[in-house]
């Protein structure tokens, strides 16, 4: 058994540097982002995410589909928190959909997804910022995760920060180079610029706010449920804790009999 452990673990050794050449790839450059949504008691921030909604809607939406978000979520607590009225008249004033029904299309209502578009190859954003991960290393081990998270938002905020203005055509097509896109050229051209959208309350609306504003909405259409999972974790942990102090009590109880005792010798 003991010699079956001792080939597996020296094996195991043997292979981390195969794997280490296939997760490294190029220098990324992943910017850490202190996101409100990170840590055990983190949230979303509600006025972030309708900003990023805003960016979504004037800006990506051109090109990517958020096809596995209901319309209706927006609404939701912990979410956007839109009022109904609002989230009704944004479905109908910014999409439409195809209704198998009426054979035609119709502005969208609350009970639609977003649509999906991939236009000119565009991936669907859905749950991009979880499909992808900003922290790797040291040595692609994921070891940095532990402390920083996933990433997959800071993935999304260096990508749309990370263009560095040069450019190269290949096989007809033209490439962006970009220092937190694995391979550093991508085909997306910079897709925000500083003042691009106009935020009504006024909001800083520079590359950077509005890279992170709308990657915090992407974090949040991949994992809606953030804030509940994190408050389930969080009175688990405190049933557990006091099963563990109830359960020290009474061990206590049914020894004290007998460790109370001194047992007389001879
Ligand atoms: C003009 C069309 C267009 C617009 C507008 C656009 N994108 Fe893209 N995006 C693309 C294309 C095309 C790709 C695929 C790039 C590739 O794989 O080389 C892409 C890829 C991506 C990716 C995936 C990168 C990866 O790791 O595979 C993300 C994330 C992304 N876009 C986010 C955004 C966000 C956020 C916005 C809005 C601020 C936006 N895009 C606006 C065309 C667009």
């Amino acid at each position: 058994m003991f010699k079956k452990l001792a080939i597996s673990t020296a094996l195991s050794l043997a292979l981390v540097p195969a794997a280490v050449i296939a997760a490294g790839g190029g220098e990324q450059h992943i910017e850490d982002v202190d996101f409100s949504f990170e840590g055990p008691f983190g949230t979303y921030d509600q006025n972030q995410l309708q900003r990023g909604l805003q960016i979504y809607t004037e800006v990506c939406s051109a090109c990517h589909g958020l096809k596995y978000v209901p319309l209706r979520t927006l609404a939701d607590e912990g979410g956007p928190e839109l009022p109904m009225d609002q989230v009704r008249a944004y479905a109908a004033e910014n999409f439409e959909v195809f209704d198998a029904e009426l054979d035609d299309y119709r502005p969208a209502t609350p009970v639609d997804h977003f649509p999906a578009n991939t236009a000119i190859g565009a991936p669907d954003l859905s749950v991009m910022a979880k499909a992808r991960a900003g922290f790797h290393g040291p040595y692609g081990l994921g070891i940095n995760q532990m402390f920083k998270g996933m990433g997959g938002a800071e993935y999304i905020a260096s990508l749309l920060t990370g263009y560095t203005g040069h450019e190269k055509e290949e096989a007809g097509s033209i490439l962006y180079e970009n220092t937190a896109f694995p391979g550093g050229w991508i085909s997306m051209g910079p897709p925000l610029f500083d003042e691009h959208v106009e935020f009504r309350d006024g909001h800083a609306n520079d590359v950077h706010h509005m890279a992170e504003d709308v990657s915090a909405f992407l974090m949040w259409t991949a994992e809606p449920k953030l804030m509940a999972r994190k408050q389930a974790g969080f009175v688990g942990v405190m049933i557990l804790l006091i099963l563990s102090v109830l359960l020290y009590l009474t061990n206590k109880r049914i020894w004290a009999p007998l460790k109370g005792k001194k047992v007389k010798q001879g």
